[in-house]
């Protein structure tokens, strides 16, 4: 029997009478992830959209509720989260967006990674004393900032799938930006949390997230971003050209010349962007097709993988408890073990086309003893023998990232995970907006025991992301958009939420306000504070080593059925489902 009681519905209409931007702020959820907020699924038959901040939120019903397509309230929602979540994602940062379009009946998906500077080596990371410097002492500063792919992605987007005006898109958020925005909790709270972290070191971030005493921002400030707004009026006019070639790349290519880890970005980096174009990666799971965001991103392959391991088990008459939440994090742990040794960028480092291979899985779900936990695992050999020239990477990302569902009134749907790697990336701030710290999501260390890592540093390769964007098909039809931040427990968030909706037949609301169990080749942690606390005493008799901890996802899921949308935003953020 279930362990998590399934909430009832509400309809949109309540939240859908929100107008911007005060009535949208009295939305804001608790962001602490211990203080739970009660969201329930959303309905609504003809669009809907999901995501991290209730004015963002409003700003993309307003493009559907207009007839805009799910493309051009992707466009409208991302450069309302760079004003009203700058922690998160902006377009100073890089996305995913997994695509689905009504007309053609295709998936497709769009790389707007960061991108190492063509000048950058395998040792990029190494410090003075020719070992590689820590995490931390790698973030902050010029050094981190990989070319932002975002901006590229949603004009790319919306050359191909939008229907509104590019400018009319961007005009809320420069609105606000002019007029001014309340500083939500989460914000608030995220800047205080950065306080110490750096967040002051520079004096663009510094005099914008602070007052004049040097606090903190409080929730509820009146908060303009004037120098925003001009950027955005630049972009309104002439796209993404002064960003990659013009005006705001000189100022990134100067503002990356920070006077500790300075960078070494080029005008010449700034104007080779690409945004790719590339095949979804969808893995089998039962009756349905669950696709995603390939290399550079670990993300659909790993959660591919989990996914086809746990379909050799009954999970569905398991139902949710000890013994599905210990196969999860075995088969998690395989997972992630190919993950450290495979994944990077494919268009750099040869990955073996096994990596979903029925016969390789079957093999890797028979090392699992289902009565007991195993060890840290290994690597498999999936059909290609050159990758045992390499070495696993340790690397696992820090939070700083958002993700939205949308799906519009003609069916198109759009799923995208989007970041500036750790809350507040770089702290590194230009025209408004901050500048990302995705450098870090590259291996430190070039190489171990003498074999190179997949995932190092090198001249115009794009970092090894977890983030994964979700579309599940059913007979060919969507069924389920679906993502979220997180690190690299975005794969175990999203895995285990798919399998609650898709197994567990759980409402969108209660599987996203399941209490999480993460594993990512090692302990297995548990939410604090959450229903996920009943778990331990079992996994622990199994021979878990549990750790009890903060897990702060930011689900925000639209279901497809025959009956309408039903949508869910995650209770640890402080987002919203809207729609009509
Ligand atoms: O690309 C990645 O996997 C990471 N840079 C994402 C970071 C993240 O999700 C932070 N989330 N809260």
């Amino acid at each position: 029997m279930p362990l998590f009681p399934i909430r009832s519905l509400l309809t949109a209409t309540a939240l859908a009478t929100l107008t911007l931007p005060l009535a949208a702020q009295e939305a804001v959820q608790p962001e602490n992830t211990n203080a739970i907020a009660a969201n329930t699924s959303v309905q609504a038959d003809r669009f809907m959209v999901a995501a991290a901040n209730p004015i963002a939120a409003q700003i993309g019903y307003e493009v559907l509720d207009r007839g805009g397509t799910a493309a051009d309230a992707a466009v409208a929602v991302q450069f309302a989260l760079n004003l009203v979540e700058p922690q998160s994602s902006g377009i100073g940062g890089g996305a995913f967006l997994v695509y689905w379009d009504a007309s053609t009946q295709a998936l497709t998906t769009f790389d707007g990674r960061e991108k190492a500077p063509m000048a950058a080596t395998p040792e990029y990371w190494f410090g003075e004393d020719g070992t590689p410097v820590g995490w931390f002492d790698a973030v902050v500063g010029g050094r981190s900032v990989g070319v932002p792919g975002t901006l590229k992605l949603l004009e790319t987007l919306h050359d191909r799938h939008g229907r509104s005006d590019w400018a009319d898109l961007i005009e809320p958020t420069k609105a606000l930006a002019r007029g001014g925005f309340q500083v939500s909790e989460r914000m608030s709270a995220s800047i205080a949390g950065a306080k110490d972290r750096k967040l002051d070191a520079f004096p663009a971030a510094r005099s914008y997230f602070f007052d004049k005493t040097g606090a903190p921002l409080k929730t509820g400030t009146l908060l303009r971003n004037p120098k925003f707004a001009d950027a955005l009026e630049l972009i309104q006019r002439y796209g993404s050209k002064p960003f990659y070639e013009g005006r705001i790349a000189e100022d990134i290519v100067e503002a990356v010349q920070t006077p500790f880890n300075p960078g070494i970005l080029t005008m010449a980096d700034m104007a080779a962007y690409e945004v790719i174009e590339r095949p979804a990666v969808c893995a089998n799971y039962r009756d349905f097709e669950v696709c995603g965001m390939g290399p550079p991103s670990s993300g659909a392959l790993t959660v591919g993988q989990i996914l086809e391991i746990l379909s050799r088990f009954d999970l569905p008459k398991m139902g949710p408890g000890v013994e599905s939440a210990h196969l999860f994090a075995e088969a998690a742990k395989l997972a992630y073990a190919d993950r450290g040794l495979y994944m990077a960028d494919s268009d750099f480092v040869d990955m073996p086309e096994g990596l979903l291979n029925d016969a390789y899985l079957t093999g890797r779900a028979a090392l699992i003893n289902p009565s007991q936990a195993g060890g840290k695992a290994s690597a498999g050999t999936p059909p290609w023998q050159e990758a045992m020239l390499r070495s696993p990477d340790t690397q696992l990302e820090r939070p700083g990232t958002s993700h939205f569902s949308i799906v519009d009134a003609q069916g198109n749907i759009v799923s995208m995970t989007t970041t500036i790697e750790t809350g507040f990336g770089s702290r590194v701030m230009t025209n408004g907006f901050l500048l990302n710290n995705e450098l870090t999501d590259f291996s430190r260390a070039p190489e171990a025991d003498g074999k190179p890592i997949a995932n190092r540093v090198e001249g115009g390769k794009r970092p090894r992301s977890s983030m994964a964007p979700t579309i599940v098909l059913k007979d060919g039809q969507p069924v389920l958009a679906i993502g979220s931040p997180g690190g690299s427990r975005i794969i175990n968030y999203v895995a285990k939420s798919v399998i609650a909706i898709l197994d567990w037949e759980m409402d969108p609301q209660a599987a996203l306000d399941m209490g999480h169990f993460v594993n990512r080749n090692g302990g297995t942690d548990i939410e604090a504070g959450s229903d996920a606390e009943e778990l331990s005493a079992g996994l622990e008799a199994m021979g878990h080593e549990i750790n009890v901890r903060d897990l702060n996802s930011g689900l925000h899921a639209i279901m497809i059925t025959a009956d309408g949308l039903i949508g869910a935003a995650d209770p640890r953020r402080e987002g919203v489902a809207m729609g009509d």
